[in-house]
């Protein structure tokens, strides 16, 4: 029996039961299992993949739209410049960007003087003025608020008294009697024939109603120097 049966079929058995017929029922769900697991691990990266093309897509989109818009509008700009530069010898404003708040600065007329010593400012240069109103040596504020004022004049001094002062009339009270602002005063005592030349400069910041008038005045206008119209400015501007 043992001899019959075990040297030969059971060498058979055990190398069919080992080698061929285990292998497939244990190894088949195995196998089915995994490939359906790559499969799915295949379709995830693949679909990672076309989801990045996608996205490179948009991307590339993106880019290349803002790229054409930025050079259109350089391409814009270049030709709206054109057009200024082809406008700008008739139509310039002067100056192109206009001040945000009222804003003055005058230089002295070739002929400053008058008797009640109201120095006269020049109008011919188209001087700095927005939002103010000049008036026969006056500025009249249209904008009530906080103002600087400054005024700066070249005078010789003489053996009398020299006198700088920036005033104001409001139709609040009597425009006869101008308020002093600002003032400074010398005074050369006799020191020889010698003519000495000097400056003044006054600033400040005042409160300004709608149609106060505000205006530079010296004791005696022929002190004033007026070589270089520079030398003698009046400016205000809102702060
Ligand atoms: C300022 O003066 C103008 C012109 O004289 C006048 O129309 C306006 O009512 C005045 N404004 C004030 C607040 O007095
Ligand atoms: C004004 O100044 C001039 C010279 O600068 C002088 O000759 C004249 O006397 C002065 N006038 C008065 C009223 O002080």
């Amino acid at each position: 029996m043992a001899e019959h049966g075990v040297p030969y079929p059971s060498v058979f058995m055990v190398d069919t039961h080992a080698a061929y017929p285990p292998l497939p029922p244990k190894l088949r769900p195995h196998d089915r299992r995994r490939s359906v697991a790559q499969t799915m691990l295949f379709l995830l990266v693949a679909l990672a993949f076309f989801g990045l093309a996608i996205e490179a897509c948009f991307i590339y989109h993106l880019y290349s739209t803002k790229g054409n818009a930025e050079s259109g509008s350089a391409a814009l700009s270049i030709q709206d410049e054109e057009d200024i530069t082809d406008i700008l010898p008739t139509e310039r404003p002067n100056p192109v960007v206009l001040p945000s708040k009222p804003v003055a600065h005058l230089t002295a007329a070739p002929q400053a003087g008058r008797e009640d010593g109201v120095i006269e400012w020049n109008m011919e240069d188209q001087p700095l003025l927005h939002g103010i109103i000049y008036n026969k040596g006056k500025l009249v504020i249209q904008k009530e608020g906080y103002y600087y004022i400054y005024s700066k004049v070249f005078f010789s001094e003489a053996d009398v008294p020299f006198m700088h002062s920036v005033c104001k009339t409001t139709p609040r009270y009597s425009e006869i009697h101008p308020l002093s602002l600002l003032q400074s005063r010398r005074y050369h005592p006799k020191s020889g024939r010698n003519i000495v030349t000097s400056n003044s400069y006054l600033g400040g910041v005042f409160h300004f109603f709608e149609n106060d008038s505000i205006f530079v005045k010296v004791v005696n206008i022929s002190q004033i120097r007026i070589s270089l119209a520079t030398e003698n400015v009046f400016g205000i501007y809102m702060i």
